[in-house]
């Protein structure tokens, strides 16, 4: 969704500005959601302040980032550089069996006045402020985070398959538990991780299992697996070694392996960060250069147009839960940045 607000010269490429609101089954108010209000708010301080620029300035608020309902994360900005195709990504299903075009189509008819844009259209910059979801800034005592680039990441689904069968009767030789093949290999993949320092970041956040009674030998159990390193060798070489691992791990069960997303590490924009420095500067806020842990729609942005993230501060660095929080004064500080940056951008 784009919220366009007009510039001097109406087919100059626009400045954008946004995140995502979305968010996980139980995640926090401030993931993306801070972004999309700070742009809102950028938009209306240019109003307020009655200052007219040379080209437009748009919110964007990108489609399903979060990926934890219809897979994969990030869905609707890589469809829009063209990383994912459209019909794939409307394809994607949920939970409860729905799908994507299906929920999106009933989004477009709430809304009879909006304009179809098109996928990829030119822009002059993307600028995505963001909770850093990390503790790095606030244990440093600094308002703002510049980022320098965001680390790379792979998904990966499992599907262990074992032979289901009654729990009372069936002998230990007879057994072929699949759930016990998917906890072995879990914790294989955890030991591998843990091999290659602390720099990976492994996580097993679904297991589905089947049937899921308590008096059955589960025949079949799916995980997925979220890997990130901000190396793009250490990606390749761990992704490369998850399906030995998984298979050595639960035999004699048989596994089958879907990579379902794979973002290599990504680079923001130098110069789009030095305009964030002086502003920052500027306005006597202090700052730390960093790299993103999370992943963000600006990795895909990053394909299309120059792009920079602004971050502030999280309490404790928690996200993805409901503890997440961060205080009004931090994030007036990061929307004083975005707007400082937006203006000039477009000056
Ligand atoms: C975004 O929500 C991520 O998973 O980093
Ligand atoms: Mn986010
Ligand atoms: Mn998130």
């Amino acid at each position: 969704m784009f919220v366009r607000r007009p510039g001097r010269h109406a087919t100059a490429p626009p400045v954008l500005t946004g995140s995502h609101i979305d968010s996980q089954p139980f995640g926090g108010a401030y993931d993306g959601a801070y972004g999309v209000l700070a742009g809102f708010e950028v938009l209306e301080a240019l109003d307020d302040a009655g200052v007219e620029t040379e080209r437009p300035v748009e919110l964007a608020i990108w489609t399903n980032e979060e990926g934890s309902r219809f897979q994969p994360t990030t869905m609707g900005s890589a469809v829009f550089v063209g990383e994912l195709g459209l019909p794939e990504a409307m394809a994607a299903i949920d939970a409860q069996g729905r799908v994507l075009r299906d929920e999106l189509e009933a989004l477009v008819a709430a809304v009879p006045d909006a304009i179809h844009r098109d996928l990829a259209f030119p822009m002059h910059a993307f600028l995505e402020a963001h909770i850093e979801q990390g503790p790095i800034l606030e244990a440093e005592g600094k308002s703002i985070g510049l980022v320098r680039a965001i680390q790379g990441l792979r998904w990966f689904t499992l599907v262990v398959r074992g032979r289901a069968g009654h729990a009372g009767t069936t002998p230990p030789s007879a057994r072929q538990d699949a759930l016990v093949g998917a906890v072995n290999a879990i914790d294989a993949l955890n030991q591998l991780a843990a091999a290659e320092g602390d720099r990976v970041r492994l996580t097993v956040g679904r297991l589905e299992v089947h049937p899921n009674s308590p008096n059955t030998i589960p025949g079949e159990v799916l995980f997925t697996v979220d890997l990130r390193h901000p190396g793009e060798d250490a990606l390749e070489k761990l992704g490369g070694l998850i399906g030995e691992t998984v298979r050595k791990a639960a035999a004699p069960c048989d596994v089958e392996v879907h990579e379902t997303l794979r973002s290599p590490p990504t680079l923001l924009d130098d110069s789009l960060r030095g305009l964030v420095r002086s502003i920052t500067e500027g306005l006597g806020l202090s700052y730390l250069e960093m790299d993103s842990g999370a992943t963000h729609d600006a990795k895909n942005l990053a394909l299309h147009t120059p792009t920079g993230m602004v971050f502030v501060p999280c309490r404790d660095g928690v996200s993805h839960v409901q503890e997440e929080y961060a205080s009004v004064e931090w994030m007036l500080a990061g929307t004083r940045v975005l707007a400082g940056a937006v203006t000039e951008l477009a000056a």
